[in-house]
């Protein structure tokens, strides 16, 4: 493993941040961070309690922190609702009339919501959720599009205490079929369809065809968006509007336990399967809530716009939890960030005047590639700070959206966390902390993060390891929905810490350099994809007897999906079977895991007790001649037949 976790990046530029932005951050200078920073990690447990005193608990805990061999349980004996935080608790302190949620539709027809109106809505479904028996503990399956009804479902699940688990609306009916079925969720919201590049997807024909397989669904409740044609079916479907039309706008807040569930949401690992991540009350609320207050720097008069789905822990930490429960004004936009035009993110911005933008890489490569005539029609004078997330950032793409759309006054914070940890864990916090293109920078307060080799030892200064966390912190995952040991194997087996999956070296300023993945995930436009996924989707199909699938380099995607796949006996190797394969993964798992490559084989390189060596299918992939040792393998002659064929 030691010679594959090479550290590759070499930047040395350093930005530092403006005096007028670090004169008003919440966190002014380095000093003042490392200050703060070394109080939290000496003793986190004071400092979490100190912290969870911002929020409105219903009773105060009566323990901050328990360790049950690694299962953790924070604030434990303490009662609040995430809803009531969210909401309630700023229209008391006289937000009432502020601008919570403001919704940018395709068609560019804007919706704003202020917090008192948002809780109206929240509370009508809520009670209409009530009386088709969603209560304390239900799981709630959420398949929509970003479009307000999603925003208010999950927040209406939060304050009844039901379990909300959204699906993503681009994944197909398979993955939502997985996904129910795992949760066995009695009640799924969804629309008829929804918009995306002008186009209306048929997601009830989508939710129809994965119930077929789901008995657990009782309920339907579908949105009416797209006004498609659709079927619904008598006593099972029902439409939102009419659900909520006679509704109280006032439903009392449950008090919750802080270690009660608050939402799954599943995420690729190297299983087919993806893992159903729990995050929890009171300590998930209390990480989303101080991580957006510092990382973004919030005040009261910011515009904040998060570019990525509610159907991603992105969406869910920072576009709903954190922005509401700092009573801040948070747009959503329903698109496709090239409709009608690639300056629609720009319009955006100066539509609203938005001062805060968070986005991903991958956004940020292929807008550039568009060329600075789109962000140049725009203004953006009203933008103070930059954001990035899902991926690791090129120095180039980080140089172009600091100048072009930052115009060389905009901090970036380029934010490394994961599903799993429920908020950003290494990130510049935006006043203090010079910025080195390409480097995540620091870990937040109460972050003890540290790169160990494969023996367990601290790696030295430059040298790649593997990324660990070695204290735990409130936002993270609770454990793995109905499967506490696959939790403890991927997390805690190899070091007894938490294990993040991801490769990364520290500099000799401290500086997290993140290189990237160490397991069988891979990130297709800043979305997570586990390989074995998509092999068992390219297996499902009748003419395929074996598949493996690999990253290779993208210039806009980062990475992109190469698949080698073995024929069954009897079939052709065509230019139509590959297009067959893409759609067929593209219907089984959902469009954004489509192989972009497709390499027929007659053989791939095997140990001899038949493992797949993806290590060298890797190697082929990217045009690498860098196999490493070949002689375990059982046919070496395998390689070099690949490597003739491989597609370019
Ligand atoms: O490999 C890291 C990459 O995204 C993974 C987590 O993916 P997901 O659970 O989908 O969450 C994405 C949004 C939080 C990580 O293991 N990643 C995330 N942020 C960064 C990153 N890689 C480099 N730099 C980042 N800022």
């Amino acid at each position: 493993m030691e010679d594959y976790i090479k550290s590759i990046m070499k930047e040395a530029r350093v930005f530092y941040p403006p005096k007028s932005f670090s004169n008003k951050a919440h966190i002014k200078n380095i000093k003042e961070y490392e200050r703060l920073y070394k109080q939290s990690i000496k003793n986190p447990e004071k400092f979490w309690a100190e912290q969870a005193k911002q929020l409105e608990w219903f009773k105060k805990w009566d323990t901050v922190l328990r360790n049950e061999k690694n299962f953790f349980k924070w604030f434990e004996g303490g009662k609040l609702n995430v809803c009531y935080n969210c909401l309630d608790k700023n229209i008391k302190s006289g937000k009432k009339e502020k601008i919570a949620l403001i919704w940018e539709p395709e068609s560019g027809k804007g919706k704003t919501y202020t917090y008192g109106q948002l809780l109206k809505e929240v509370c009508k479904f809520a009670n209409a959720l009530k009386k088709k028996g969603v209560k304390k503990g239900k799981v709630v399956q959420i398949y929509l599009a970003m479009i307000p009804e999603l925003l208010i479902s999950m927040l209406a699940c939060a304050r009844l205490g039901a379990i909300h688990s959204v699906v993503f609306s681009g994944f197909s009916a398979d993955s939502l079929k997985d996904r129910i079925l795992d949760s066995k969720s009695e009640f799924l919201i969804t629309s008829d369809g929804s918009f995306r590049n002008g186009k209306v997807c048929p997601i009830k024909d989508n939710a129809d065809a994965a119930i077929k397989a789901c008995p657990s669904i009782k309920s339907i409740i579908v949105v009416k968006r797209t006004n498609n044609k659709i079927k619904m079916k008598k006593n099972r479907d029902y439409w939102f509007h009419e659900l909520i039309e006679n509704e109280k706008d006032f439903c009392k807040a449950e008090h919750m336990d802080s270690e009660d569930p608050l939402f799954i949401l599943y995420t690729s690992g190297s299983t087919g399967k993806p893992k159903g991540v729990l995050h929890t009350q009171a300590g998930y609320l209390l990480y989303a809530q101080q991580t957006f207050k510092y990382i973004f720097d919030i005040r009261d008069d910011d515009i904040y716009f998060c570019t990525a789905d509610i159907g991603w822990i992105t969406g869910h930490s920072y576009i709903v939890y954190g922005p509401l429960a700092n009573s801040a004004t948070t747009i959503m936009y329903e698109g496709a960030p090239m409709y009608p035009k690639p300056d629609r993110f720009w319009n955006i911005v100066d539509k609203y005047k938005v001062t805060i933008f968070y986005t991903a890489p991958t956004a940020i490569r292929a807008l550039a590639k568009e060329g600075d005539k789109w962000p140049n029609k725009s203004n953006l004078s009203s933008l103070r700070l930059l954001g990035t997330v899902g991926e690791p950032i090129n120095p180039e793409a980080w140089l172009w959206y600091y100048k072009v759309i930052g115009k060389e006054k905009c901090p970036i914070v380029d934010t490394w966390w994961q599903t799993e940890t429920g908020g950003i864990l290494i990130t510049p916090l935006p006043g203090a902390i010079p910025l080195k293109p390409g480097s995540a920078t620091k870990p937040f307060f109460g972050i003890v993060a540290d790169i160990f080799k494969e023996n367990g030892s601290k790696a030295k200064v430059n040298e790649g390891g593997y990324l660990v966390i070695k204290k735990p912190w409130p936002g993270m995952l609770r454990t793995v929905w109905n499967n506490p040991k696959k939790y403890k194997k991927t997390y805690f087996e190899k070091f007894n810490v938490y294990l993040t999956g991801d490769s990364a070296k520290i500099d000799e300023d401290g500086y997290f350099w993140i290189m990237g993945r160490l397991d069988d995930v891979i990130k297709v436009s800043g979305h997570r994809m586990g390989t074995a996924e998509i092999e068992s989707s390219l297996v499902s199909h009748k003419s395929v007897a074996e598949a493996a699938v690999v990253p290779f380099p993208h210039k806009i995607k980062g990475q992109a999906i190469y698949a080698f796949v073995i024929l069954k006996k009897g079939n052709q190797k065509s230019e139509s079977l590959k297009e067959e394969l893409k759609k067929h993964v593209g219907k089984t798992v959902g469009p954004i895991a489509k192989p972009d490559k497709i390499q027929f084989a007659d053989d791939l390189p095997k140990t001899r007790s038949g493992k797949i060596m993806r290590r060298m299918l890797k190697a082929i992939a990217e045009g690498s001649s860098e196999f490493g040792n070949v002689s375990t393998l059982a046919d070496p002659e395998v390689i070099k037949k690949l490597q003739e064929e491989r597609i370019l």
